[in-house]
């Protein structure tokens, strides 16, 4: 029987243990061979201690930087500073070799571009095993957050018709022939003849969906995939990324704030208490304030700012912005960044934005130009949360999806909501990956979800 790294550290010495894994280093002598084993259940490694009169030097030989091992042995105090036990090896199995000339994870100290061409080699890296770890943790206490509050985790489908944010940025799904798509007499794809007998897309947001099931549930979020078109080649978009949906009945925007800010606080207090080990590893290699950082803000109150008054801030603020601000434009990560990270110095959640950089249903202010939208802002990253009070009343909706110009016949199942015992409600979409990079400190978006797609890459 094995048992993980993480158990045999914390295990008491004087028992015969199993060990599994891949080795990251093999130092010594004539003598005597240290192996450090690693398993990815920490990012500990445990020390196999072999004398090599006791095994073959042909087996010995092959144990390299990479390859993996079963070793087993009795687990022992170790003299060696840097670890309570380690295993003095009375049995090795080779399962496989990794070849010194070709493995190409040698030595340490790569970069993370170059690791990124080796996606699939670099979870075996310190750092990339940390990210993931953590990238399953926050998974975990998304779910543990909201089954607590009893919201029902509702799945919503990757394949729709319908697009959601309205920005046309989706991937197109069909089965047609695109080197000769039927076609109908005025020469438009006839998709009729496609497998759904329509257009379809990869899902932008669960949201709609999400509204019906928040419309007969109560309580419900998604969590899962999405996919934006947008050629946007930052560190901080992906064009699949996870988001994590919550979408709730009787709430109004200040109880939608309310959730997001204690959600977020949440998750960032189950990665301090349950992820220490790799997070001061993060903590040493890239980002030496990551840990305080992150202890500020479950202590903090996110400041709540209308855009009105985040626009009066960054127009008398006296900074040079690559895209210049007056009310109306879309804020750029910039402009959050200086509201975040130099003005208030602390998260921000915006509200009120105008109607017309928002989606078509977002609840409308009583002034005409303004929505009931909310984004979270946060330190590093820029918005983190994006969520509204959705538009209750069916003749403003109707009003506003014509004045948009959408689809309405791929909208009616949506509208029905607002026919059919139509209901005060919000909601709001956290990005799994950029909360990650928050958590993690990573700098690139790429960095925190294990296979990238972005413009123009899509291996692994
Ligand atoms: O602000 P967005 O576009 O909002 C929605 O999709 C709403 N339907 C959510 C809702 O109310 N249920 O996206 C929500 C969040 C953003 O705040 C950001 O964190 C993340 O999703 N996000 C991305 N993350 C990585 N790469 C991208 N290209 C992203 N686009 C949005
Ligand atoms: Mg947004």
């Amino acid at each position: 029987m094995r048992t993980k790294v993480k158990d045999l550290l914390k295990s008491k010495p004087g028992q015969e243990v199993t060990a599994k894994g891949w080795v990251r280093t093999k130092r010594g002598n004539k003598n005597i061979a240290f192996i450090a084993l690693n398993d990815g259940s920490t990012i500990n490694n445990i020390q196999i201690v072999v004398e090599t009169a006791n095994f073959s030097e042909e087996l010995l030989k092959k144990i390299t930087t990479g390859a993996c091992i079963a070793a087993t042995g009795n687990l022992v105090e170790s003299v060696g500073s840097g670890q309570a036990v380690e295993i003095q090896a009375t049995d090795i199995t080779l399962y496989g070799e990794a070849n010194p000339d070709t493995y190409p994870l040698q030595k340490k100290g790569h970069s993370m571009e170059f690791l990124r061409t080796i996606a699939h080699l670099r979870p075996r890296t310190n750092t990339f095993g940390a990210v993931l770890r953590i990238r399953h943790a926050m998974a975990f206490a998304i779910h543990k957050y909201f089954n607590d509050k009893r919201f029902v985790y509702l799945h919503t489908p990757i394949i729709t018709a319908s697009d959601c944010e309205g920005a046309g940025e989706m991937f197109q799904v069909t089965t047609l022939d695109l080197n000769n798509p039927p076609r109908k007499e005025n020469g438009q794809i006839d998709y009729s003849q496609d497998f759904f007998g329509r257009q379809t897309s990869l899902t932008v947001s669960g949201q709609l969906e999400g509204e019906l099931g928040a419309m007969a549930l109560g309580e419900i979020y998604t969590f899962g995939p999405t996919f934006r078109a947008e050629n946007s080649n930052t560190p901080r978009h992906l064009a699949e990324f996870w988001m994590i949906e919550p979408e709730m009945a009787f709430y109004d925007i200040t109880d939608n704030m309310e959730l997001a800010e204690d959600f977020i606080k949440s998750l960032v207090r189950y990665a301090l208490e349950n992820c220490m080990d790799d997070m001061k590893f993060l903590n040493d290699m890239f980002d030496k304030e990551l840990i305080a950082r992150l202890e500020g803000v479950v202590k903090t109150d996110f400041v709540r700012l209308t855009y009105t008054e985040g626009i009066k801030i960054l127009e008398e603020s006296g900074e040079k912005f690559e895209y210049p601000v007056s009310w109306g434009v879309d804020l750029q990560s910039e402009h959050e960044r200086y509201l975040v990270e130099k003005h208030f110095k602390k998260p921000v959640i915006m509200t009120d934005y105008p109607k017309d950089i928002k989606a078509f249903y977002m609840k409308q202010n009583d002034d005409g130009k303004t929505v009931r939208g909310m984004d979270v802002l946060f330190p590093k990253i820029g918005e983190i949360i994006g969520g509204s009070e959705r538009e209750s009343s069916l003749e403003k909706l109707e009003a506003r999806i014509s004045e948009l110009n959408m689809g309405r016949e791929t909208l009616e199942w949506y509208l029905d909501t607002r026919r059919f015992g139509s209901a005060p409600h919000s909601g709001f979409g956290l990005g799994f990956e950029r909360l990650l990079l928050f958590v993690t400190g990573m700098s690139n978006i790429r960095d925190v979800i294990p296979f990238p797609r972005t413009p123009k890459s899509a291996e692994f």
